[in-house]
């Protein structure tokens, strides 16, 4: 441990550490720009001078180790004033577009600029220009408005693990992009857009969409796979409009991959159910859950309710499915349960120092395939959907409730299967929706709250980003209604009140606390 003094405050920091990390962990701003957490130091931007007692030149804060006894000046004018050159000479090239570029309101180049009031430029020659260029599906690069930071480089080098993007070219006509300008290929090439300070590198699917200051910014969860990647998802007027990385050090560090980001799309889409279908009728929900219940009702009380098979599944939260499994068990009283899950991944789960590519895509693309385990199971023997599915084939099941899933995608088949009584859940308006007698919309993992388990053990909260469209509700919302309409008088009112239940009987889950959840999540046994 060292101890140094900082604008007269004397702090410990770690030994290795540098003079900027051991002030923005205390909590003290030394403004960067090439400097990020994870990425190699290299110096370059000169934005994080700092003056230290006794030496004579002013020193870069990223590349300063702390010394004990070390007094360093953050703020005072001899280090203000270089910091205006700095920024000045920064600024020489850089357009006056941030009336028109995506960055604004989290570009640094601008916080500082205001910062230090560097609002003119002795700079009277031109400034020179580069065309936009296109980085592939993902990528629009404004060499303009670069700073040579390289955070992109090194990211793809050092962290994604691909070679892609170099510096070439030299003094004022450097430029920072793809050898022979190809696309960028990597399933990470939108972290770029989060690793650029400023506005050089934009992506394709959110540029001239929304402000930053117009957003709405919520933490919640990807649901593209079973890694549970903390994210951002930015809202405006209902709609969300990008997902971008939250830094969990257990999970996801500070990246995400593309395919999770691009999920918000399917939350967009046009094909969106949001009033509840009866042969191909839309009638009022309420009316539909009615009429479930009723028919549902009808083989209990005919003492066939173990003739009724239930789908769940692991793109659900652990609420929704703990509910849809009470229902099944408790109120319907069948064995006929079973769950759709992901694909397992025998990769290691950590993160690490290794290529993203190695240990961040999971090939389970569903969010809870192991809090589906914990929570349908419950120590049971494993239901199986082909199993299930093959039982209704040969006449053994009467009606079929399906939660979540488009069971033709399970199959393969285009057809669901010949039961009485077909009853679904959806989000958008797949085939065993069409095909199903009553189908009732959903909300996606952005409209709803819950918890997912990941493949690791770790629960962690999702939180509502935008309300879901019409009158879609969550699964487990849709379950207690069934489950009120046939007499079982459920109470639950709030999906904290689910979480209770679940962490007071799922076995491995005592301590899950749905309100005092830290934002690393709280990790589990698995059964
Ligand atoms: Fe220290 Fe760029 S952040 S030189």
């Amino acid at each position: 441990m060292a101890k140094l003094t900082i604008d007269g405050r004397e702090i410990e920091a770690q030994d290795g550490q540098s003079v900027l990390q051991a002030a923005l962990e205390c909590g003290i701003h030394i403004p960067h720009l090439c400097y990020h957490p994870a990425l190699k130091v290299v110096g370059s931007c000169r934005m994080c001078l700092i003056e230290i007692e006794k030496v004579p030149k002013l020193q870069v804060a990223c590349g300063t180790p702390v010394r004990d006894g070390m007094v360093v000046s953050t703020q005072s004018e001899r280090v203000r004033k270089a910091r205006r050159g700095v920024l000045e000479f920064l600024s020489i090239n850089h357009p006056l577009d941030c009336p028109v570029c995506d960055q604004a309101g989290e570009c640094k180049l601008q916080d500082y600029c205001f910062e230090y009031g560097q609002a003119e430029s002795r700079y009277q020659e031109d400034k020179r220009r580069f065309p936009e260029q296109d980085l592939g599906s993902t990528l629009v690069r404004d060499m303009n408005r670069c700073i040579h930071c390289t955070r992109c480089i090194r990211f793809l080098r050092d962290v994604a693990g691909a070679e892609a993007f170099t510096l070439y070219e030299r003094g004022n006509r450097t430029q920072v992009g793809t050898y022979l300008e190809t696309p960028v290929e990597t399933p990470f090439s939108m972290n770029l857009v989060d690793a650029c300070p400023v506005g050089a590198l934009t992506s394709k699917h959110f540029r001239f969409k929304g402000r930053s200051w117009l957003m709405e910014k919520t933490r919640t969860l990807c649901a593209g796979c079973s890694r549970g990647c903390n994210v951002y998802a930015w809202s405006q007027k209902g709609r969300v409009l990008r997902l971008t990385p939250a830094e969990n050090e257990w999970v996801n560090r500070f990246w995400l991959c593309d395919y999770g980001r691009l999920t918000v799309n399917d939350v967009n889409a046009d094909d969106r159910l949001g009033d509840a279908l009866r042969l191909g009728d839309c009638v009022d929900p309420e009316a539909a859950l009615d009429q479930a219940a009723a028919k549902l009702k009808a083989y209990v009380d005919a003492g066939a309710g173990d003739k009724i098979g239930v789908v769940a599944s692991a793109r659900l939260t652990n609420e929704d499915n703990y509910l849809i499994r009470k229902l099944a068990r408790e109120v319907l009283g069948t064995r006929h349960l079973a769950f759709v899950e992901g694909k397992e991944d025998d990769r290691p789960f950590e993160p690490s120092d290794r290529p993203l590519t190695e240990w961040f895509i999971r090939e389970d693309k569903m969010p809870i395939t192991w809090g589906a385990r914990d929570i349908i199971l419950s120590g049971e023997p494993a239901g199986d959907v082909l199993g299930l599915i093959a039982k209704a084939r040969r006449g053994e099941l009467k009606a079929l409730l399906v939660f979540g899933e488009d069971l033709t995608r399970v199959t393969g088949e285009d057809r669901v299967v010949e039961v009485e009584f077909l009853f679904a859940t959806g989000t958008h308006k797949t085939r065993t929706v069409e095909l199903a007698h009553i189908a009732v919309p959903e909300a996606t993992y952005l409209e709803k709250g819950g918890t997912f388990t990941n493949e690791e053990g770790r629960v962690q909260r999702l939180r509502p980003v935008v309300a879901p469209p019409g009158r879609a509700r969550s699964a487990w919302q849709t379950a207690r209604e069934l489950a009120g309409r046939m007499g079982a008088g459920w109470s639950y009112r709030a999906t904290a009140e689910v979480t209770a239940e679940i962490a007071a009987k799922v076995p491995g889950y005592q301590e899950v606390d749905f309100i005092e959840m830290p934002e690393e999540g709280q990790m589990v046994e698995h059964a």
